[in-house]
């Protein structure tokens, strides 16, 4: 039985008082903060740095999950890791050289994932699963909150699971995008252990309610 995480976004937190939104889903069960990196080129939209990175890290022991939408990558990398990442997980498409890119994020102490857009294959794992301390499943097409769910992302999620439990490693599988309580029992079926919520997180007025139903969601599956 997996370790299932709730990993909130940041994305749709008020950013007016973005330290007081991390202290409050943690306070309301949240296992990981999950942390969007957006450069208007990789993606069409522009957000929050190492620097806001470095000013929430004495806000919470709990990992904070970096997911890098920037093109290029490894640049980044070490900013990142400086300002307090744990887990740092980057596009195929936005690196040069894939397994140079997982090296320098273990080189800098911090775990690697590697993430997967709806159209993108997964042949990148073949030469690269082994060292990987994690996958993300995107469900939605990267570069903004409160989209639709995309169904076929629980296709990948199972073939992603197969292939990890094939490996015989520890793996997190994650998904991110148009992840609510009344599909999150689904997704955990299809394999995802680990779950990324902007919107129907911070879009709600009771965070523990809506974390305590999402849990009770993934512990009836
Ligand atoms: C999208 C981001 C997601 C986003 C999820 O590019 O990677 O993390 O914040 O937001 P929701 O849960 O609202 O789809
Ligand atoms: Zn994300």
């Amino acid at each position: 039985m997996p370790a299932y995480r709730i990993a909130p976004s940041l994305l749709s937190a008020d950013f007016a008082r973005l330290g007081e939104e991390v202290t409050a889903v943690i306070a309301a069960g949240a296992d990981w903060i999950h942390f969007d990196v957006m450069d208007n080129h990789y993606v069409p939209n522009l957000t929050i740095g190492p620097l806001v990175c470095e000013a929430i890290r004495p806000l919470t022991k709990a990992p904070i999950d970096v997911h890098l939408m920037v093109k290029p990558v490894d640049r980044i990398i070490p900013d990142f890791a400086k300002a307090g990442a744990d887990i740092i997980s980057f596009h195929p498409e936005a690196s040069e050289h894939i397994d140079r890119t997982i090296g320098l994020i273990h080189e800098h102490g911090c775990k690697a994932g590697l993430v997967f857009n709806p159209g993108t294959p997964l042949d990148y794992l073949d030469h690269v699963l082994h060292r990987l301390d994690l996958v993300l499943i995107m469900s939605v097409n990267p570069g903004f909150g409160g989209q639709k769910f995309i169904a076929h992302a629980l296709v990948k999620l199972a073939e992603v699971r197969r292939r990890i439990e094939q490996s015989g490693r520890e793996i997190v599988l994650e998904v991110d995008g148009g992840v609510k309580a009344d599909n999150i029992a689904e997704i955990a079926r299809a394999g995802a252990d680990t779950f990324v919520a902007g919107s129907a997180i911070f879009g709600a007025k009771d965070y523990k309610a809506t974390i305590a139903a999402m849990r009770a969601a993934i512990k009836a599956v």
